[in-house]
C-alpha cells in the first residue's frame, strides 16, 4: 500500500487514499504493541503499567470541554486551556488502552471526550499563545480521533461533528498562523509555534481524509517560508569529529534548551504522521531532523557543540543558550527508534538524551500526558514512547 500510494501521490490528477490509522501509529504498530505487552516485555511492559495506572487513562474519566479555550491571558478572560490538554491526554491513554485490550469501556470514555469537545467547542482565543493551543491541542485531539476512527461504538454523526471541528476551529487556526504569522514577520516567531500547527493540519488531513490539507503541510515542511520549514530551522550543519557524523544546529539553540527540545519532539510527530502516509521526510535534506536531534540531544547530556551565530528578531545570539539545559521532555523515543532500530543509523546521542530523560521518569520508560508535572509543558508531548515506538 505504501508504494502504491507513493507512486498515486506522483500524479494530483489521481486522488490517493489514507492508511488508517496512520497518524502517528499504524495497525502493525499495534500487532507489535500487543505482543510485547501479552509477553511482559521489557521495556514496554513497564511502560504499559505507568500508562495503566495514569489518572488519564481510566474509563471513569470524566471531560470538561469548553465553548471557548482560553490560553493565555488577554486581560479579560480566564485561562482554561489545562481542561483541554488534559482531556486531550485522556482521549489518547485511553484510547491506547482500548486498542491493546479490546476492553470497550475505555473506547466509550476517549469517544465520549472527543464527542463532547466537538459538541461544544467553538473557538480557541487569549493571547498569541492561542496558536500554540490550535497546534499542540489540534494534533493530539486529531490523533485521539484518528485511532478511535473505527470504533463501532462512536456514532457515526458524533465521529463527523469531531472532523468538522478539528477542521473549523483547530485547522482553520494552523493554516491562518502559517500564512499571516499573527501579523508578524516570518521570522518573528520561533520554530515551534510552526512546527505545532503544521503537526496538527498533518493529523487533522489524515483523520478527516483532506488531501489538500496534508500536501499542504508536507510542502510547507519542505519549501515554506519561515521557521517551521526544515531548510529555514537548519541553521548550520558541523561535522562531529571521529565519527564523521552532521550535527545540525537547530533555530532555537540560542534561546534555550526547553524549546530546542520542544522542536524535536514536534519533528518526530510530523515526520511519523507523514511516513505513515509514504512520505519520508525522517530521510530529506540527508537526514536532517536526525542531524539536528543529535546536535539538542549532544549538548542536553552535557557535551560541548559548536555554535554559529544566530540573528533572532530579540537580536544576535552569540552563544549556545544553556537555560533549562538538561530538561526532562518525552518524545526522543520515537526518534530513536525510527533512525537507530528502523533505519540502522548511528542516534547515539539521541538515545542518550532518551536514556537520560527515562531514567528520571518512573519505571526509567517514557511517560506521557502527568508524568510530567501539570503544567502545560507536561502535556505537549503525547509519549509513552517507549510502549509505542520502540520496536
Ligand atoms: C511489569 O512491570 C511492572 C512495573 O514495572 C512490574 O511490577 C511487573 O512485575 C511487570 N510484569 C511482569 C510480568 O514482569
Ligand atoms: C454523541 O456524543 C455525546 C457525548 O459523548 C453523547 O452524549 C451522545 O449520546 C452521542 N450520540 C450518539 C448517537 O451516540
Ligand atoms: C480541506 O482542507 C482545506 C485546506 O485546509 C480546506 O480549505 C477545506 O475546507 C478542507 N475540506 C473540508 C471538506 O473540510
Ligand atoms: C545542512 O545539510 C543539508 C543536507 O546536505 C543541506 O540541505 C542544508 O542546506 C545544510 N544546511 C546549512 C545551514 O548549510
Ligand atoms: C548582529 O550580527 C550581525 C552579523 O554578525 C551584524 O552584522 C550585526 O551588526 C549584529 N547586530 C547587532 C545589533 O549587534
Ligand atoms: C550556564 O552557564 C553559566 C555561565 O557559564 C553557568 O553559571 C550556569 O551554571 C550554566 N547553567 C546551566 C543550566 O548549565
Ligand atoms: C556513533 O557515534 C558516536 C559519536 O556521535 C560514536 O562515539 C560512536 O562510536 C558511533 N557508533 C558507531 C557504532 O559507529
Ligand atoms: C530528575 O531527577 C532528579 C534526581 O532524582 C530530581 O531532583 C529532578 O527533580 C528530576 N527532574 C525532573 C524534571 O523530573
Amino acid at each position: 500500500m505504501r508504494s502504491l500510494f507513493s507512486i498515486l501521490s506522483l500524479s494530483t490528477a489521481v486522488t490517493a487514499t489514507f492508511v488508517h490509522p496512520g497518524a502517528l501509529h499504524t495497525t502493525e504498530d499495534f500487532e507489535r504493541i500487543r505482543t510485547h505487552v501479552a509477553n511482559a516485555d521489557e521495556p514496554w511492559n513497564s511502560t504499559w503499567t505507568l500508562l495503566t495506572s495514569s489518572s488519564y487513562a481510566q474509563s471513569s474519566y470524566t471531560p470538561t470541554p469548553k465553548e471557548t479555550v482560553y490560553r493565555g491571558y488577554n486581560g479579560v478572560d480566564s485561562e482554561n486551556y489545562p481542561s483541554l490538554y488534559r482531556d486531550t491526554a485522556a482521549a489518547y491513554q485511553l484510547a491506547i488502552r482500548w486498542l491493546v485490550t479490546k476492553d470497550t469501556s475505555y473506547a466509550d470514555a476517549a469517544v465520549n471526550i472527543l464527542s463532547s469537545w466537538a459538541a461544544s467547542l467553538t473557538d480557541i482565543e487569549g493571547t498569541s499563545d492561542k496558536f500554540l493551543a490550535s497546534g499542540l491541542y489540534g494534533y493530539q485531539m486529531a490523533n485521539a480521533a484518528e485511532f478511535m476512527r473505527d470504533y463501532s461504538g462512536w456514532a457515526s454523526d458524533n465521529k463527523t461533528l469531531t472532523g468538522t471541528m478539528l477542521t473549523n476551529v483547530f485547522a482553520s487556526m494552523n493554516t491562518r498562523f502559517l500564512e499571516e504569522h499573527n501579523g508578524q514577520d516570518y521570522y518573528h516567531y520561533y520554530a515551534n509555534w510552526d512546527l505545532c500547527n503544521l503537526a496538527s493540519l498533518l493529523a487533522i488531513g489524515i483523520f478527516t481524509d483532506n488531501q489538500t490539507m496534508f500536501d499542504y503541510a508536507v510542502n510547507y515542511v519542505r519549501t515554506g517560508p519561515s521557521n517551521g520549514a526544515l531548510p529555514v530551522f537548519g541553521i548550520a550543519n558541523y561535522t562531529e569529529s571521529g565519527s564523521g557524523k552532521i550535527l545540525t544546529q537547530g533555530q532555537e539553540a540560542g534561546r534555550d534548551q526547553g524549546h530546542a527540545t520542544l522542536d524535536m519532539m514536534l519533528w518526530g510527530v510530523i515526520a511519523q504522521q507523514a511516513y505513515n502516509q509514504g512520505i519520508d521526510l525522517f530521510a530529506e535534506y540527508e537526514n536532517q531532523i536526525l542531524n539536528s536531534a543529535e546536535y539538542v540531544a549532544k549538548y542536553n547530556v552535557g557535551s560541548d557543540v559548536p555554535y554559529t551565530l544566530y540573528q533572532s528578531y530579540q537580536g544576535n545570539q552569540t552563544l549556545i543558550s544553556n537555560a533549562s539545559c538538561g530538561s526532562i521532555r518525552p518524545g526522543f523515543e520515537l526518534l530513536s527508534a525510527h533512525y537507530g532500530q528502523l533505519k540502522g543509523l548511528n542516534s547515539s546521542w539521541t538515545d542518550a538524551y532518551r536514556d537520560m530523560v527515562n531514567s528520571n521518569s518512573t519505571g526509567g520508560v517514557e511517560g506521557g500526558g502527568g508524568n510530567y508535572g501539570t503544567s502545560s509543558g507536561g502535556f505537549d508531548g503525547l509519549g509513552f514512547g517507549t510502549l509505542l515506538y520502540r520496536l
